[in-house]
């Protein structure tokens, strides 16, 4: 790289790419380009490299460098009721077809700092669902794992969060799920007490339990089509007949061969439904 922070030639990129294969098992070869080049500009300049070659020895060599190259690739942009018609429709429609139920059972993937396991969980709670729901949520990134644990927040988050909230049909008067303080504020430790946090990599790893609902939404957005379609295959395999996959309200999989394998049961919140009969 000749000038300092220039754009990377795509020479170098694939050598990045190459290295954190070849040295860490991790395959960043089908993530979006775009997005790549511009997060490993950042980690350049935040670690004030201009040689790649002392890039690749770091990653290779020097595993907290690269526990952190890691969590500056990832993307963690989350809030609470995120696209609010969706947890109406969750509310309204999809929820209620789960009260005949014993048991259900939700991954979230992709969960960042768990802000949108909590709406669930507030949700389940109004619902009446919350003691037979178990809710497992998993990031590829360690730190917005244990942050997601603690429940706590920015003070910054809260009118998100509540103004959401009613938007996604709560009632302003219910909304006594949260400890206020000065700067921050903590989820009630009741609601934190039903779900599993864990880390899982989308990419590497493979099905680990069967569920009823998954959420994987503004995830696999970084992901080129191939890759989407590894981890289609994932939440094929993880979930249970009649089994419910929701997308970010940008993605989709109706163009990938497992399309055929579901019903979208709302395109617009990028709702599908597992097949009976496959
Ligand atoms: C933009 S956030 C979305 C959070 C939340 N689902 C939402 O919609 O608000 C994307 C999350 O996916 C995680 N992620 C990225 N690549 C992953 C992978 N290969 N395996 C698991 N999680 C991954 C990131 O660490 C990040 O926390």
């Amino acid at each position: 790289m000749k000038e300092k922070y220039a754009l990377i030639p795509p020479n170098d990129l694939n050598k990045i790419i190459e290295t954190i294969k070849k040295t860490r098992g991790f395959d960043f070869s089908n993530y979006a380009k775009e997005s790549f080049q511009r997060r490993i500009k950042r980690i350049l300049v935040l670690y004030n490299l201009t040689d790649i070659d002392v890039l690749l020895d770091n990653i290779e060599n020097d595993i907290d460098f690269y526990k952190k190259f890691i969590k500056e690739i990832t993307v963690n942009t989350t809030e609470a009721f995120r696209d609010p018609t969706m947890w109406l429709y969750l509310r309204n429609v999809l929820l209620e077809n789960f009260k005949k139920r014993e048991k259900i059972a939700i991954w979230h993937a992709g969960c960042s700092i768990g802000l949108e396991v909590y709406s669930m969980c507030i949700l389940l709670k109004e619902m009446g669902l919350w003691d037979r729901t178990t809710l497992t949520a998993t990031d590829i990134n360690s730190d917005v794992i244990e942050k997601a644990k603690s429940g706590i927040y920015d003070l910054k988050e809260y009118q998100t969060m509540y103004n959401s909230y009613i938007a996604s049909g709560g009632n302003p008067l219910d909304f006594n799920y949260v400890v206020k303080q000065d700067k921050w504020f903590q989820i009630d430790t009741d609601l934190i007490s039903n779900c599993t946090f864990k880390e899982f990599d989308l990419v590497g790893d493979d099905a680990f339990d069967k569920f009823d609902i998954i959420l994987c939404r503004n995830v696999i957005i970084y992901f080129d089509e191939h890759l989407q379609e590894k981890v289609f295959g994932t939440f094929y395999n993880s979930l249970n007949i009649n089994g419910k996959l929701i997308l970010g309200k940008t993605e989709s999989m109706n163009w990938s061969s497992f399309a055929r394998k579901f019903d979208s049961i709302n395109p617009q919140e990028r709702i599908y439904k597992l097949r009976s009969l496959e």
